[in-house]
Order: structure tokens, then C-alpha cells, then sequence
């Protein structure tokens, strides 16, 4: 039984790991463990008083779930406002529930009718397991929530431990930044209303770790809007986290009978980084995404967008559709600008009903031409946002979030629809189900293309709560009409990666990661996305962009962009023959070793951005299959030869590959072992190596 409970101890096991937390004499939670498998029956809770008059006991302890109150003054996870003014908590133990792989641990404040609920579930076959928390006001008062995480954790070591996250921006999503955390606090937020291109809502811990080897401690939230990462060391060493909806202008009124359930945080420790990526990505699959589609290989899609901006119509959709077809392409989307007034971004936005003079036969036309090439038809909407110009806006302008004595400031033109009130939540709903009922749509675009602003909502008693309404009924939106249109997939864009968190993934079952196409800067921003996020989801589009600067080969784009779910999105009419069949040959191979890239372990042999070239291996489950994609922008200094050592093969099969030009046999430990001598040479290298067991 991976659950051991005994003397109000907790051991949960996993694979490799154990995490270990349980109730003191007064009640109090107190974390023990995190780390590898100790025999469960030496664990006892240490109790101690107060160090002096400034230093508490409270401070000092290592706790599971802190609350806010007494001589506690750390960061909490939890704080509310009673009715009567009291802002402080006392919970008390009240038992526990386990049921197989789930366990919940039971409080309640000693006063106040509030409970709290800490809940775990395991995953057999993971290190990763599932905490969030749940809140019952079991009273009639209503109780305020100020404050609520989904989960505290301590790390073990008083040494200093660095964290991995984002310092990114539009089009830098996953520009990665390492911090040493000595003391005080780090902290990693978004206050946009959605999760944002800037900072991302994980925790990645460790000391002296790298892609094979290391205690490498993570935490990803499920969830897309303001969130909050805070790390503190305090004054004797300690690490703590605390990982949750962020507090930042939040707060949630809790009616007497009510309860509210944090978003899911997948926690686990892992051996180096490729570990973890290997685990998160089986575990996202497997739990997380809608099963739907989760198990099947994604389509390569051609989208319309790069091509020809807000200028869509019947005829040049319907050549692009021809040309993408042509190149092997599964699913054709197209993008912005097929509806209302929409000729560019300053107007339509919201009327989401067919332009009848760029579409003079509608949808339809066009749709049974995508799907007579053998193509699936998507198509792009921005449900949650409205131009001022727009027939919507004009009927309702009291749908946005505003202040009556405030200038609404628009960004991109466009401002943000108050998806907290019912009324345009059912408007939402029935346009979208009627799109999606009277056409023969597989593939939905859902974009978000600006952060939030004058955030007042009169149809709510407490408008602080918007924050998290809003995103429960994206999550909502989506999930009822993938209830109502089983068949169709959904995308999850927020200009580029805004939302590209694992709450996005548990609804949506891919995610646009940047608009920034360049495939130079792609090998950076790939490498960040699949560290907690599985490959399949990432859409990786071919497209034109480069530039003076960084002039890229249509062969080196497709390296790179067959590293996640290949999609095209150049302007295919404008391609050469030979240009066409370089697309040809790619989507062909790619269709060849899509299982592998979709669902196989993947391998981070060398990085671009240290290594200056990119090395990335994928094996499948039986070790018999293996594709090495190696890219280089450039090497300098006349450097010859790189050696090659692979990974994750059968150390005693034997492989088959192509290599320098000729065919060699050699087993999986020479692979791995002795390696390869690769000659990476030159401006926009690139190659892919298959590797067969014989
Ligand atoms: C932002 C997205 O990231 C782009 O791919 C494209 O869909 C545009 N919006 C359309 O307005």
C-alpha cells in the first residue's frame, strides 16, 4: 500500500520517493519528509518551544500547511476574514480518509465553522502525485478568503537550492532564469488574468543537478490565471514554498454551506531534469490532458494566419488549402479575420458570424473543399474579448469589465468580456455550439490576445473575485462544448503562449506556444515548454520568418519544428517546386516518426543556447526505435567534432543508422558509451538520425 498512516503519521510513497507529513500533540501539521524511502516505522515528530521571545517555535517549524495566526510570522498558505472581524486561524486535527491511492486530512478552526481539507493522490508508476486543498464553510456567515495555496512544501537541504523559471516575454516565452536563493523570498506571479508570458507557475528546485543526475524537486500549478510561486530561506536554512492562486488583489467570499477547491498542483522529485520532463510528460498524457485525443497522435496542420493576416477569403484560403494538402497536411485551420467587420484588429471582434463578402458562399464552401484535399477544417475564434467597434459592443456595453469612472484602456483595440455573468457566458456558449453544430469543424483556435484592466464587475457582490471566475469559466466554456462536440480538438493561444500552463492542459489538448516562429529562437523556447509539458502539445509551426539576421533553410526549420506537433504556416503559395517537395519529404517523415516525437522519452543530448548545437533524442517504449534531431546555427572557432552519446537505448541490442552517408550497426552500450563523432560544421546544420534495433 504506497498510503502508510500510523500515530497521525502520513508516509506517502511513490516509485522511488517518499513524502512524509503528520499532526503533533497540539494539532499541528508538520512536514517531515521529502526525499528517498526511509523505513516508515522510524518516524516521530519532534517538538520544541519557542527559541526566545523572537524567535518562535511557529517560525521554526517545518509545517505542511501554514495558516495565518498567533506568533506565525512566515509566509502562510491560508488566510481568511471571519465575519466578525477575526482574521486569524486555529485549525484543529479531525482525522483523516484514505481511499486507495487518495488520501484527505481533515481540520477545522476550534471557533469558527470553517474546514479545511488537505488532500494527496497517487499515481501508481509515478513520482509525481496530485495535492490541493478544499474549504467548507459549514456555517451561515460568509467567510472571506484572502489568501488560499494549493499546496506548502519544504525541501530538505538547509543548503541554498536554485530555482528554474521564466524571465520571458510575447514572443520570449521560456527565456529561462536561474536564481540562487540565499535568503528572503523569490517570487514567481502573473496578475494579468491569465498565466502570462513572463513567469511560469512552477518551481523547479535543485542543487547540483543537470539533464541526467540530481534531486530535482518541482511543482507545476493547474492553472491559468493569477497565480503565485513564493520560495523563502529563512534564517535557519530552510527552504519553503508555497505554490497557489495568487493573492495579489484576490479574494473570494465563501457563503455559509459553500466550499471552494483550489486549482491541482502535480508535485514530484526527480533524478535531473530529463527525469522529470520524462515523468511530467507520461503523467500530463496519461492524468492531465482531456482523454479525447490525449492518446492519439495530433495531426499535422497547416495554419493560415502567417500567411495571410486579417486578409482571408474563400479564394485564398481555398489555394493555401490546395497547397497544404499538396504537402501532406492533415488539418487546415484557418485564423483570425473570417468574421464581422474583422479587416484588421480594430474592429468585429465578438460578432462571430461569417463575413458573407470575404465568404460569399459561407463556411461551407470552404469547409467541403478543405475536406475533399483530405483535410480536417479548424478555425480560429477570441471568445473572451470584444472590439469597441463591434455590433456586440454596441448592444452591450455594459459586458466588459469597467468602472464607470474609469477610462477603459484597450490594448490591441480590444477590450475584456466579463465572462463572470451568466448572461455572457449562455451568449458565449450558443454561438460557439451553433458554429460548431452547422459546420464540419474539427479543430478549434481559442486565443486571448490581452491581460485585464479596469477590473470592476457590478454583477458581483465581491469583484475581487473575478480573477479566478473568469478563468473557472473559460474552463467551463470549453468543457461544455467539448461535452456537446466530441469530435473537435482545442487549442489553447494567448497571443502566442499567455496560457500555455497545465490547468490550460487539462481542458485544452494543445497549446500555441509562441508566436515567435524563428527557428533559431524556437530551440530555446522549445527546450523551456517541454520541461513540465508534454512534446505532443507543443505546435510547432514552419513558417517564413528568419530574416537578415538569422537566415534559416526551409530543412533547418522543419528540424526544428518536427521536434513537437509539426504544423506549416509559411506562405505556401509563394513556394518553389523544389521548395514543396522539401515540405513533402518532411511531412512524410515526420508522419513516420510522429509516435516516437509524440509519445516516446525524450532526451536533451545538447542545448543550443550552451552547447551551440541542439541535440534532441526521442526512443520509444520498447527501446526498439530511436530519432535524433541535431541543428546548429553555427559553430565557431573551426571546431571539428562532437561526440555523441546517446541515451535511454538497450544497452545489448543492437542498432541500425545512417551515418556520415553510410549505414552502420552498433549496439545500444558503444551508442551510448563510446558515442558517436559527429562533424557539425558550418552555418544552419541540420540532420536527422533513425536509429532500428535489428
Ligand atoms: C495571436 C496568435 O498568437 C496568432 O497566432 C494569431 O492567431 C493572432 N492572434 C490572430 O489575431
Amino acid at each position: 500500500m504506497p498510503i502508510y498512516v500510523k500515530d497521525n503519521i502520513f508516509v506517502l510513497e511513490t516509485e522511488r520517493t517518499q513524502y512524509v507529513f503528520g499532526i503533533d500533540n497540539s494539532g499541528l501539521n508538520r512536514h517531515l519528509h521529502w526525499g528517498a524511502k526511509c523505513d516508515p516505522a522510524d518516524y516521530f515528530i519532534e517538538t520544541f518551544g519557542d527559541e526566545n521571545s523572537n524567535h518562535t517555535m511557529l517560525d521554526e517549524y517545518r509545517q505542511e500547511y501554514t495558516v495565518f495566526g498567533s506568533t506565525m510570522y512566515r509566509e502562510c498558505a491560508l488566510k481568511v476574514r471571519f465575519s466578525d472581524g477575526c482574521r486569524e486561524l486555529d485549525l484543529q486535527y479531525d482525522g483523516f480518509a484514505q481511499e486507495g491511492d487518495t488520501l484527505e486530512v481533515r481540520f477545522s478552526d476550534r471557533h469558527y465553522p470553517l474546514k479545511v481539507r488537505l488532500c494527496y493522490e497517487l499515481t501508481p508508476g509515478f513520482d509525481v502525485f496530485t495535492r490541493w486543498v478544499e474549504l467548507e464553510n459549514t456555517g451561515e456567515q460568509p467567510i472571506l478568503l484572502e489568501k488560499v495555496c494549493s499546496a506548502e512544501f519544504s525541501l530538505p537541504s538547509q543548503k541554498p537550492y536554485t530555482f528554474r523559471n521564466t524571465n520571458g516575454a510575447w514572443g520570449g516565452e521560456g527565456i529561462e532564469c536561474m536564481q540562487t536563493l540565499m535568503g528572503g523570498t523569490l517570487v514567481f506571479e502573473s496578475r494579468r488574468g491569465i498565466s502570462g508570458h513572463n513567469q511560469s507557475p512552477y518551481f523547479i528546485a535543485y542543487q547540483n543537478a543537470d539533464e541526467a543526475s540530481g534531486d530535482v524537486y518541482f511543482a507545476a500549478l493547474a492553472y491559468s490565471g493569477n497565480f503565485k510561486v513564493s520560495a523563502a530561506r529563512d534564517l535557519y536554512s530552510f527552504t519553503r514554498i508555497h505554490v497557489g492562486l495568487n493573492d495579489f488583489d484576490f479574494s473570494y467570499t465563501l457563503h455559509g454551506g459553500e466550499s471552494f477547491e483550489t486549482p491541482k498542483v502535480f508535485c514530484g522529485l526527480a533524478k535531473g531534469f530529463g527525469d522529470m520532463s520524462r515523468q511530467m510528460h507520461k503523467f500530463t498524457v496519461q492524468n492531465v490532458l482531456p482523454q479525447a485525443f490525449a492518446e492519439k497522435p495530433l495531426p499535422v496542420l497547416y495554419n493560415s494566419w502567417e500567411a495571410t493576416g486579417f486578409d482571408v477569403n474563400a479564394e485564398n484560403q481555398m489555394r493555401l488549402a490546395e497547397k497544404a494538402a499538396a504537402a501532406g497536411v492533415e488539418l487546415f485551420v484557418m485564423d483570425d479575420g473570417w468574421f464581422g467587420a474583422r479587416n484588421n484588429d480594430r474592429a468585429g471582434l465578438g460578432d462571430w458570424f461569417v463575413n458573407s463578402e470575404k465568404f460569399p458562399n459561407g463556411l461551407q464552401a470552404l469547409i467541403s473543399h478543405v475536406n475533399s484535399l483530405g483535410m480536417d477544417f479548424g478555425i480560429w475564434v477570441e471568445p473572451e474579448m470584444v472590439n469597441a467597434d463591434s455590433d456586440l459592443y454596441r448592444a452591450h456595453p455594459d459586458w466588459t469589465y469597467h468602472y464607470d469612472t474609469r477610462t477603459p484602456h484597450e490594448l490591441r483595440n480590444q477590450r475584456v468580456l466579463n465572462l463572470t455573468r451568466a448572461d455572457v457566458q449562455a451568449y458565449l456558449f450558443e454561438l460557439l455550439d451553433r458554429l460548431l453544430t452547422e459546420n464540419n469543424i474539427r479543430y478549434i483556435k481559442w486565443d486571448m490576445n490581452r491581460p485585464f484592466s479596469e477590473t470592476g464587475a457590478d454583477n458581483l457582490e465581491n469583484p475581487q473575485m473575478l480573477w479566478h471566475l473568469h478563468t473557472m469559466a473559460v474552463y467551463d466554456l470549453v468543457d461544455r462544448l467539448r461535452a456537446r462536440h466530441p469530435q473537435v480538438q482545442f487549442e489553447s493561444c494567448a497571443s502566442g503562449g499567455g496560457r500555455s500552463d497545465l490547468g490550460a492542459l487539462s481542458h485544452f489538448d494543445e497549446v500555441w506556444p509562441s508566436d515567435n516562429t524563428d527557428a533559431i529562437d524556437r530551440m530555446t523556447l522549445q527546450k523551456t515548454y517541454t520541461l513540465l509539458r508534454p512534446v505532443k502539445t507543443m505546435r510547432a509551426w514552419v513558417t517564413d520568418v528568419g530574416g537578415p539576421n538569422k537566415p534559416t533553410s526551409l530543412e533547418f526549420r522543419f528540424n526544428i519544428a518536427m521536434q513537437g506537433a509539426l504544423s506549416l504556416g509559411g506562405d505556401l503559395t509563394k513556394y518553389s517546386e523544389a521548395d514543396m517537395e522539401i515540405c513533402r519529404e518532411n511531412v512524410a517523415l515526420y508522419k513516420e516518426i510522429r509516435p516516437l516525437v509524440q509519445f516516446g522519452d525524450l532526451y536533451r543530448l545538447a542545448d543550443a543556447d550552451e552547447d551551440e548545437f541542439l541535440c534532441t533524442q526521442y526512443v520509444n517504449k520498447s527501446k526498439t526505435e530511436s530519432v535524433v534531431f541535431l541543428a546548429a546555427r553555427g559553430t565557431r572557432f573551426y571546431k571539428k567534432r562532437v561526440i555523441l552519446r546517446l541515451a535511454g537505448l538497450d544497452p545489448v541490442r543492437r542498432y541500425r543508422l545512417e551515418f556520415d552517408g553510410k549505414m552502420i550497426e552498433k549496439s545500444g552500450a558503444y551508442l551510448m558509451e563510446a558515442g558517436l563523432a559527429a562533424h557539425i560544421r558550418g552555418a544552419d546544420y541540420n540532420t536527422v538520425l533513425r536509429l532500428f534495433a535489428v
